[in-house]
């Protein structure tokens, strides 16, 4: 598995699998390679005979003060993942190859209405720095297939719109959540924790399931399974952000009329920022 970090390079090298009628499925990461990017590859090579990685820390989508510096680089141990994966080509650009110019005067693109609440809310600009790079790797890449974790709940709906929106003649494939044994969703942001953050990192999850099985035997109070979903997670020793429940395929506050809905939180563990969903099924 080669790796290129130049997008001529990478362009040369897709146009011969492509004149070989190879069909492209691409995994676009931030690198720290866990399980649940590897289930990205394994269901990558379900999609396309040639699968493409990239890792790129985006420094858009990263707020001030937020974790962009500290963030785990491991490009050795994930070019070595990668390989025993079977990926076929590991993109790596610098971040002059993606903003030539700079940041600051480099086009974005705007997701508006999905990329507000939630994780837009606290996130200011995230997901416009997310969709901006995810469309210049799709213009590099001009994958036919593109797989995205559904951990990232809400990122995957805004690229779903953006790549709709503009165009892009590529199918975004959904791939479930990994988890540990404990329930914990795999995240690179996982390692941050301290020990005794991690054994207590589990009521994430645990919360968002009480709230999920609450939903399944037919609670519809949404505001007060979200404010019960808050005090449970701040009496575990988090710091809730937000614990909201959706409709599944549009984010919008769920009416009598949802038949799928998500739930999504965020919360703070220490220094660390954790966020994880489910999906539940209303049955009327
Ligand atoms: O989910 C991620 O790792 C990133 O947000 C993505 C999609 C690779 C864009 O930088």
């Amino acid at each position: 598995m080669r790796t290129l970090e130049s997008v001529t390079a990478l362009r040369s090298r897709l146009q011969d699998w492509r004149q070989a009628g190879d069909r492209i499925a691409f995994v676009p990461t931030m690198g720290n390679l866990h399980a649940g990017h590897l289930a990205l590859v394994e269901q990558a090579k379900q999609h396309g005979r040639r699968v493409v990685a990239s890792i790129f820390v985006n420094p858009m989508q990263f707020g001030p003060g937020e974790d962009f510096e500290r963030y785990p680089r491991t490009l050795a141990q994930d070019q070595a993942r990668l390989k025993a994966a079977v990926a076929d080509l590991l993109f790596a650009p610098a971040v002059a190859q993606i903003y030539p110019a700079g940041l600051e005067r480099a086009s974005r693109v705007e997701v508006p209405g999905l990329s507000e609440a939630l994780e837009g809310e606290k996130r200011p600009g995230h997901f416009a720095g997310v969709a901006t790079v995810v469309a210049k790797l799709f213009n590099m890449v001009q994958p036919d297939v593109a797989l995205f974790g559904e951990k990232d709940y809400q990122q995957l709906l805004v690229i779903r719109r953006m790549a709709a929106d503009l165009c892009f003649p590529v199918e975004i494939i959904a791939v479930p959540t990994v988890r540990e044994a404990d329930g914990l969703a795999l995240s690179s942001r996982n390692g941050y924790l301290s020990r005794a953050e991690r054994a207590r990192a589990p009521v994430l999850y645990q919360t968002l399931r009480q709230s999920a099985d609450r939903l399944a035997r037919g609670a519809r109070d949404f505001a007060a399974l979200e404010e019960a979903g808050r005090e449970a997670l701040d009496a575990a020793g988090f710091a809730a952000e937000y614990f909201a429940i959706r409709a599944a395929d549009t984010l919008a506050p769920p009416t009598p009329q949802t038949a799928e809905v998500v739930i999504l939180a965020a919360a703070r563990l220490g220094t660390t920022r954790l966020i994880d969903n489910i999906r539940q099924v209303l049955v009327k």
